[in-house]
C-alpha cells in the first residue's frame, strides 16, 4: 500500500475499528488448535465479539496452519479486511535455541549474534510469526534481577553492539525481505535498574546516568531500524514508563527519533492504576494514549475505555489516528496487505527447522559463549586438545593415557535436557543434546554418569519452582543418588560436575537475594571434592553467581549460561578440546551478593580505595573486597597470551583528527587460541564525573602458538563524547587514558590530550 492508500484507509475506518487495531490479546481468544504461551498474569478481560472481530493483533502462539486460519477468518470479519499482526517472544531462537542473550553477550561476536537472530527470524516466519519481542536492550548491572539473563550485560557499548546486531538479524535491511520479522526493542526504559534488584520496582537513576548509560542499548536498536519498542513496567523519575509523556514523547520520539509502533508491556496500561498513577481504566487509557502508547497489550483499557472519551472530546481523535497510522504502516512494512499469510508454511518449516545448519550455528554460538574462569594444572582440555575420534582412538598417541581415563559425570545438569532458558518459549527439550550424550558420542573415555542430587533441595526456597523431583523422592532414594555419585567420583580419574540454577530461577519475575547455586548442589560438590580433587565444574546459569566455593573446590570452572539445543555438544567440545574456550564475561561475577549492583565502569568517588588495600576512610567494605570475583571482559583460553602496553601514534589529538592506539598480542602458550582484545578509555576530568574505564572497542584475534600480531584501534572524537553538564552531547578538552587489555581489570594506560 502507498502512504496515500493508508491515509485513505484510516479516513474510512470507524472509531471502533481504529480502537480494535490498538488492542492485543492472548492468542487463546481466537485459537482452536495449537499451543498458547502465557507470559503474564491472566486477568479478566471484558472483550465483546465485535471487539474480537476487529482485533489488531495477538501474541503467544505459533503454528502456520492455525495462524493462517485465524488470519483468513479475521480478515473476512474485519470491515476493511485489515490483516492481523502475530507476535511472539522469540528471545534466543525459535525451535533451534541458541545461548540465552547474556551468553550471546559473552561471545563478543556481533556478527555471530546477527546470524543467530536471522536464523531465528526464518524459523519464526515459517511458523507464522510477524514480530518478535526481542532484543531486550536493558542495561543490566544488578545480578539479583532475574532478567539479566535476557540482556547482554553491564556495558553500554557491548549492549549497543549486540542489540543492533539482533535487530539487523531479525529485520534484515527491509522487513519485506523473505523470512524477516519485525524486532521489538524492550523494555523502554531503564527496566534493568530495579530498586533492590526486585522485578517491576522503580528505577532510581539520576537523569544523567539514565540518559548517558541506560539509553545506550535502546538508542542502538532504534538506529538499527527496529520497527517496534515496548514500554517497561518500572517508573522513570517516579512516573510509570507506560504513562510517561516525557519519556515517550520527548525522549523516545523526540531525542531518539523513533517513528515505529510503541506497544505496552503485558497489562502495563492497566497497571498504571496499581502504580497509583491512574485512578481508573478511563484514566489509564487516557494517560497511556497521551504518552504515545499505540498498542495496549492484554488489558481492556483501550478496548473499553477510549471510545467514550474520544466521542466526548476528552481525548483528541488525532492521538488515536497517529497511533493507528503507525500500526497500519508497520503492517504495510511487513507486506501484510499484499501477503497476509507471509511465509507461514508448514512443509517449508519442517524442512528448515532444526536443520543441520541451524544446529551447527547454535553449536558454534554456544561454544563461543562458554567462559573459562579457572584451569588449574591445565586440567582442561581433557585430551590435551586432541580431537577424539568416535571409536575413542585419539589422533595423537601422546594423549593416549587420557583416553583410558575414567570420567565421572555428576550433577543435575550432567544428563539434563533442561539447557533452555525460561524464555525459550518455542524450544523443546526433546531436541536438546545433553552433556552426557555429547561426551559419549565423541568417545570420551569411560563415562560414569550419576545425577547425585536433585536440581533444588526439598527445603530450599524457590517460589517459581513449585513441582520438584524431591517431592517424589524418598530420603532413601536421595541418599542412594548421592552414594552412586560418590562411588563414581571415587573410581574416576577426573570428575565433571554439572551444576547450576534451575531454569526458572532466572528470567522474568525471578529476582534472588542470594546468588548461589542451589544448596543441595553445593553440598554434593563439597562431598565430591572430598573424594576426588580433580574436579571440573560446569555451571549452567542465567546470571552471574557468587562462585567462591565452586572456584575454591574446582580445578577448572566453565560458565555455560543456558546454552540451548546444542548445549551438550558445545560443552563437550570445550571439555575435550575439540574447540577452545573464548568467551568473556559480559557481566561482573560478584565476590558476594552484597556487592550488587556492581559493574566495572563505575565512578571513582572522591576516596577511591588504593588497589589491593582495605583502608578506613576510603570507599570500600569492611567485610569484603571492592573487586568482583571475576571482572567484566574476563575469560581464559587453553593457551596463554601476552599483550604489550598500548602505544599511541600521537599523544595530542585535535577535535577533527584521530589517533591510533595499538598493542602487540602474542600467543605464548602451546596451542592456538582466540583472544578478545578490548579497548577502554578514561576521561580523567570533565564537567560530570566519568567512569574509571569505558569499553570503546574490541577485536577477536586467533593466533597459533608463538604467533604475534599488532592490534590497532583508531580513536576519534565520537568515542570521547558524552552527555555534558549543560545537557549537550560532545567531548571536552583534557587528558584521557587508553587501555588495551584482555579484561576490564588489566592493563597499564597510555595518555593523550584532546586539545
Ligand atoms: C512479559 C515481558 C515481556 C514480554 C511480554 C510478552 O511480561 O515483560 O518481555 O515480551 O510480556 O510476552
Amino acid at each position: 500500500m502507498t502512504k496515500r492508500q493508508l491515509e485513505e484507509l484510516l479516513k474510512d475506518m470507524s472509531l471502533q475499528e481504529k480502537i480494535d487495531q490498538m488492542v492485543q490479546l492472548p492468542a487463546g481468544v481466537l485459537m482452536k488448535n495449537g499451543r498458547e504461551i502465557i507470559t503474564g498474569p491472566l486477568s479478566d478481560l471484558h472483550i465483546t465479539q465485535e471487539e474480537l472481530d476487529g482485533l489488531g493483533s495477538i501474541l503467544g502462539t505459533y503454528d502456520p496452519d492455525e495462524l493462517n486460519r485465524i488470519q483468513k477468518e479475521q480478515m473476512e470479519r474485519q470491515p476493511h479486511h485489515i490483516p492481523m499482526l502475530f507476535m511472539l517472544d522469540v528471545i534466543h531462537g525459535m525451535k533451534t535455541v541458541y545461548p540465552s542473550p547474556l551468553g550471546q553477550g559473552a561471545t563478543f561476536d556481533p556478527d555471530l549474534v546477527r546470524d543467530c537472530a536471522s536464523m531465528a527470524a526464518k524459523e519464526a516466519s515459517l511458523l507464522g510469526v510477524h514480530v518478535t519481542f526481542s532484543p531486550m536492550a536493558d542495561l543490566c548491572r544488578d545480578a539479583r534481577w532475574g532478567r539479566v539473563m535476557e540482556g547482554t550485560g553491564e556495558d553500554p557499548y557491548l549492549n549497543g553492539r549486540m542489540t543492533a546486531a539482533m535487530v539487523e538479524g531479525y529485520q534484515g535491511h527491509d522487513m519485506q525481505e523473505p523470512y524477516k520479522i519485525c524486532a521489538c526493542v524492550k523494555h523502554f526504559a531503564g527496566y534493568g535498574a530495579p530498586t533492590a534488584g526486585r522485578d517491576y520496582t522503580a528505577a532510581q537513576l539520576s537523569r544523567h546516568t539514565f540518559l548517558e548509560y541506560y539509553l545506550s542499548g535502546y538508542r542502538a536498536g532504534i538506529r538499527a531500524g527496529a520497527g517496534m519498542v515496548m514500554t517497561s513496567f518500572n517508573t522513570v523519575e517516579d512516573i510509570p514508563a507506560t504513562g510517561n509523556q516525557t519519556l515517550m514523547r520527548d525522549v523516545l520520539r523526540g531525542e531518539l527519533g523513533f517513528k515505529g509502533v510503541l506497544i505496552s508491556d503485558y497489562g502495563a496500561v492497566k497497571e498504571l492504576i496499581a502504580h497509583g498513577y491512574a485512578s481508573d481504566k478511563d484514566d489509564a487509557a487516557a494517560k497511556a494514549l497521551t504518552a504515545g502508547v499505540d498498542i495496549d497489550m492484554v488489558s481492556d483499557c483501550y478496548s473499553d475505555h477510549l471510545a467514550e472519551q474520544i466521542r466526548s472530546g476528552k481525548i483528541s481523535e488525532s492521538l488515536l489516528n497517529e497511533a493507528v497510522m503507525r500500526i497500519l504502516e508497520l503492517k504495510n512494512k511487513l507486506g501484510l496487505f499484499e501477503h497476509p499469510y507471509r511465509y507461514a508454511d508448514k512443509k517449508e518449516a519442517e524442512r528448515f527447522i532444526l536443520s543441520d545448519d541451524n544446529r551447527k550455528l547454535a553449536r558454534r554460538a554456544a561454544q563461543e559463549s562458554i567462559v573459562l574462569l579457572k584451569n588449574e594444572d591445565d586440567i582442561l582440555p581433557l585430551y590435551g586438545g586432541v580431537r577424539v575420534s568416535k571409536s575413542g582412538e585419539n589422533q595423537d598417541n601422546t594423549e593416549r593415557q587420557n583416553i583410558r581415563n575414567k570420567l565421572a559425570l555428576i550433577g543435575p545438569y550432567a544428563d539434563s535436557r533442561s539447557l533452555l532458558s525460561s524464555w525459550a518459549v518455542a524450544g523443546e527439550q526433546k531436541d536438546v543434546v545433553t552433556i552426557r550424550e555429547a561426551l559419549e558420542e565423541c568417545g570420551a573415555g569411560t563415562l560414569l554418569t550419576a545425577k547425585g542430587c536433585p536440581m533444588i533441595g526439598r527445603d530450599e526456597i524457590c517460589y517459581n519452582c513449585e513441582s520438584r523431583e524431591t517431592d517424589s523422592l524418598s530420603d532413601q532414594e536421595l541418599c542412594e543418588m548421592e552414594e552412586e555419585a560418590l562411588r563414581a567420583a571415587r573410581e574416576a580419574d577426573q570428575v565433571i560436575l554439572c551444576v547450576g540454577e534451575h531454569f526458572l530461577q532466572s528470567g522474568e519475575s525471578a529476582s534472588r537475594t542470594e546468588l548461589l547455586i542451589p544448596a543441595v548442589q553445593q553440598d554434593l560438590m563439597r562431598k565430591v571434592a572430598q573424594v576426588n580433587s580433580n574436579l571440573i565444574t560446569v555451571v549452567v546459569t542465567g546470571r552471574p553467581l557468587d562462585l567462591r566455593e565452586v572456584v575454591k573446590l574446582s580445578k577448572a570452572v566453565l560458565i555455560a549460561w543456558f546454552p540451548g539445543t546444542e548445549g551438550g555438544h558445545a560443552v563437550a567440545d570445550i571439555l575435550t578440546g575439540a574447540t577452545s574456550p573464548q568467551g568473556k564475561l559480559p557481566m561482573s561475577f560478584p565476590y558476594c551478593t552484597g556487592q550488587e549492583p556492581i559493574s566495572y565502569n563505575a565512578f571513582s568517588s572522591g576516596r577511591p580505595m588504593p588497589e589491593g588495600k582495605h583502608l578506613r576512610f576510603f570507599s570500600g567494605y569492611s567485610d569484603a573486597p571492592n573487586e568482583p570475583l571475576y571482572p567484566f571482559g574476563y575469560g581464559l583460553t587453553y593457551t596463554d597470551f601476552s599483550l604489550t602496553d598500548p602505544t599511541l601514534d600521537r599523544d595530542v589529538m585535535s577535535q577533527e583528527d584521530k589517533i591510533t592506539a595499538s598493542a602487540v598480542l602474542t600467543n605464548i602458550g602451546k596451542r592456538s587460541g582466540t583472544e578478545t582484545v578490548q579497548l577502554y578509555i578514561r576521561d580523567l576530568s570533565a564537567s560530570v564525573v566519568r567512569p574509571v574505564r569505558e569499553l570503546k572497542g574490541f577485536q577477536k584475534v586467533k593466533l597459533e602458538a608463538g604467533q604475534s600480531c599488532r592490534v590497532s584501534f583508531p580513536i576519534d572524537i565520537s568515542m570521547l563524547e558524552f552527555l555534558r553538564a549543560d545537557g549537550t552531547f560532545g567531548a571536552e578538552k583534557g587528558k584521557f587514558q587508553v587501555f588495551i587489555s584482555r579484561s576490564s581489570a588489566e592493563g597499564r594506560p597510555a595518555e593523550f590530550t584532546l586539545q
